[in-house]
């Protein structure tokens, strides 16, 4: 704890907080005089939802029903305005400006790098092995005593990869700073991930969000599982309501269901399947990468030329073709039926 402690800026050590209204009283039933709110109700309000109050700083309803379905201390959760919130909390927390550095590989989800940029925070880049592998090896000797956080992206986006796990172990144990796995897409691998290994390992954070498997991009909601102590100072560092009372409740409501991810899992691992199949045998396909996401990274004769096709049929996939390792590719996420059908006729349209 003490090491993680040495990690965290000065001046975020000595920060006082901003102590919010509504962290310690809640209830309705009070009368609240304490946060400058209205009184009279909402306007406008979608479905009678009254939103007037300020809401739960902490929204420890929804850490508390996350705790139990995953089995999960309630101090080591963090939820965020989204994933990328709790990206920039972690680098504001533990990088200097202008002196401190992150580490990632090389290729991999580009907001590490965007707000590292916007904090001035320099990048060390990894490039992956042959076949997107990571090598725990050469992450390590990259690392510089100056850099504090190490992102790995787990399945990897845009490579759609796994991360080998005892490379990933060797970082999380040798990594002299925090590491940071993004497991935003693990609902769609075959695999339990990294968050069990928290209690292990006080400087692991493992993000999740509800935007993928979920289904719910649109509420924005990100979750870091970690150590009492990082929880701690992500408290301090976040804006007091990061999180608004539509997305709390919303999020309390689609845990009630949350035994119909599975069902959703299944039909985007069918899509998966169809679509490889469907891709393979395309002329202008060169190499449909094997995926543990809901998107598949795919290598065409002409990655620009054919997604302005696609654009012309009103399809818009993701062009990677300038990305490191991903010359050449396109990233296409997993529709419905009806839209990979769709994809796939018009990529037939484009063979003719
Ligand atoms: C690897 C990865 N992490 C995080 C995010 C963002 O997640 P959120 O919607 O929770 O901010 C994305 C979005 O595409 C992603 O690909």
């Amino acid at each position: 704890m003490e090491q993680i402690e040495q990690l965290v800026r000065k001046n975020i050590r000595e920060l006082k907080p901003y102590t919010s209204a509504r962290a310690q009283f809640l209830d309705n039933a009070l009368t609240l005089l304490d946060a400058n709110e209205n009184p009279w109700g909402s306007i406008g309000m979608v479905e009678n939802q009254v939103l007037n109050r300020y809401p739960d700083p902490y929204q420890r309803a929804v850490k508390e029903k996350l705790a139990e379905t995953k089995h999960f201390p309630v101090s080591g959760i963090f939820l965020g305005n989204g994933s990328d919130e709790i990206i920039d909390l972690l680098i504001r927390i533990f990088c200097e400006p202008g002196q401190d550095k992150i580490i990632t590989t090389d290729p991999t989800y580009g907001m590490y790098k965007v707000s590292a940029a916007i904090n001035d925070i320099s990048v060390e880049e990894v490039l992956l092995d042959q076949g997107f592998k990571l090598s725990g090896d050469k992450f390590l000797v990259g690392s510089a005593p100056s850099t504090k956080l190490a992102f790995i992206c787990s399945p990897n986006n845009p490579t759609g990869n796994l991360m080998d796990k005892a490379e990933v172990l060797k970082i999380i144990q040798r990594f002299p700073g925090i590491v940071v796995i993004d497991e935003a897409y693990i609902e769609f691998a075959d695999d339990p991930g990294f968050v069990e290994y928290c209690s292990q390992y006080p400087n692991l954070v493992v993000m999740q969000t509800f935007s993928k498997a979920w289904g719910m991009a649109g509420i924005r909601l990100g979750i870091a599982y970690t150590s009492k102590v990082i929880v701690q100072y992500m408290n301090k560092v976040k804006p007091p309501y990061n999180v608004n009372q539509l997305t709390q409740k919303q999020a309390l409501t689609s845990m009630e269901d949350a035994h119909e991810i599975s069902m959703l899992v299944a039909k985007v691992k069918n899509g998966r399947d169809w679509l490889k199949k469907e891709l393979s045998v395309l002329n202008k396909v060169e190499e449909v990468y094997p995926s543990d996401a809901n998107f598949l990274l795919v290598k065409v004769s002409d990655a620009v030329s054919i997604f302005n096709s696609l654009v012309e049929q009103q399809i818009i996939v993701r062009d990677r073709s300038r990305v490191s390792l991903c010359e050449g590719c396109l990233r296409i996420t997993v529709g419905t039926e009806e839209e990979n059908q769709r994809l796939i006729d018009a990529l037939k349209l484009i063979e003719t």
